[in-house]
């Protein structure tokens, strides 16, 4: 039996990401996927590359954010010489809305401590912000510019990632990973199908981890939590450029003038992706009141994911090597960030299956050094 350097369990963003960087790094690979490579949340996230926008404190989510954010120009260069296909990378910015002078205080708050961070992120009074985007609600009395974070085509991101991983790695979809054991020197990856074997197994299974973690006595548990989404395509005219964000919901422009609208956050839908009249209706009422304009725009097509969320932790994922079990890797609870911090993953999942010291700037996510707040 063939046994891979590395086996990826989980072949979502982040998965074909560590897959790739693996591969990079000169190491055999194997992907198994329970479905199609980027098939899951991958494919439904709007794209969002929003270091600043997700981050609430000048801690080190947010800088491993901004990290992964600097890679993608290099990401998306790399990828199109590779595959052809242009993921569509953009850094068209972000306005964060503010209806009341309390938003506006937390924004102005926000931008400050990014400033201070070295990010940009400029205060827009009304004016600027409708000279920006005319579509914007009469009611909006400011903004914050975010003009460094942009937005990728996520389909086209997981074409170009499978298309990546294929040329570089085995491929194996359609499988479910039913159990993942140490057999003496190497690890059994059990496919419903088939075993693999490996030095190394990289959980990066996306909300389906759970069963694998709890198997491996890894005390982390994943949850989905659904968002749902739409894309549409604007009125003659009122075509936006910049990203628009008010009070959790993003209209998210891209490169052919089509809108994408998220997203609820559904912890209690479970696995349940199904789109639902009332989801849908309260986000669009939602994203016309951000943006009037958007009215009489056609709708196209609505969609669901389910983002990977650990419980009992904040907003951030953990990655990095399991301590006690050599040659186990994490890449998992990447939330509402897996597309944003592909890149840092695929870094950091490699640093750990070739044993090198972690970076400062990881060291909040290497399990390691979380494993106090996991009770171990
Ligand atoms: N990244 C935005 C979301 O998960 O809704």
């Amino acid at each position: 039996m063939q046994v891979y350097d590395a086996v990826v369990v989980g072949g979502g963003a982040v998965g074909m990401a560590s897959a790739r960087a693996l591969a990079q790094a000169g190491l055999s690979v194997a992907v198994i996927d329970r479905g199609r490579l980027g098939g899951e949340a991958s494919s439904a996230a709007a794209g969002m590359l929003g270091a600043q926008l997700e981050a609430h404190a000048p801690d080190a989510f947010y800088h491993l954010c901004r990290a992964s954010r600097a890679m993608y120009p290099e990401f998306a260069a790399s990828l199109l010489e590779e595959t052809g296909i242009d993921i569509e990378w953009v850094e068209n910015g972000i306005l964060q809305l503010a209806r009341t002078e309390e938003d506006a205080l937390a924004l102005k708050s926000r931008m400050r401590w990014q400033r201070a961070s070295g990010d940009r992120a400029d205060w827009l009074e009304a004016a600027a912000v409708r000279d920006m985007e005319r579509g914007v609600a009469e009611d909006v009395i400011g903004a914050l510019y975010l003009p460094r974070d942009g937005n990728v085509h996520v389909p086209r991101l997981s074409a170009a990632l499978r298309a990546a991983v294929v040329r570089t790695c085995a491929v194996v979809e359609g499988e479910e990973v039913i159990a993942v054991e140490r057999d003496g020197a190497h690890w059994r990856v059990r496919g419903a199908r088939d075993v693999y074997a490996a030095e190394r197994v990289v959980i990066a299974a996306g909300a389906w981890s759970s069963p694998l973690l709890r198997a491996l006595g890894v005390p982390l548990e994943v949850r989905p939590v659904k968002g749902q989404m739409f894309a549409i395509r604007p009125p003659g005219g009122a075509a936006l450029r910049r990203t628009v964000y008010d009070a959790g919901t993003y209209l998210v422009p891209k490169r052919d003038g089509t809108v994408v609208i998220g997203a609820t956050e559904e912890p209690e839908a479970g696995y349940d992706k199904r789109n639902t009249v009332d989801g849908l209706a309260a986000l669009a009422a939602k994203a016309l009141m951000a943006v009037p304009g958007l009215r009489g725009g056609e709708w196209l097509r609505a969609w669901s994911g389910l983002r990977p969320r650990l419980t009992g932790e904040a907003i951030d994922p953990v990655i990095g090597p399991w301590p006690g079990a050599e040659g186990l890797i994490l890449a998992v609870g990447h939330f509402r960030n897996g597309v944003l911090l592909a890149p840092i993953t695929g870094r950091m999942v490699t640093a750990a299956a070739l044993g090198l010291a972690p970076e400062p700037l990881w060291l909040s996510f290497w399990p390691e050094s979380r494993a106090a707040a996991f009770g171990r």
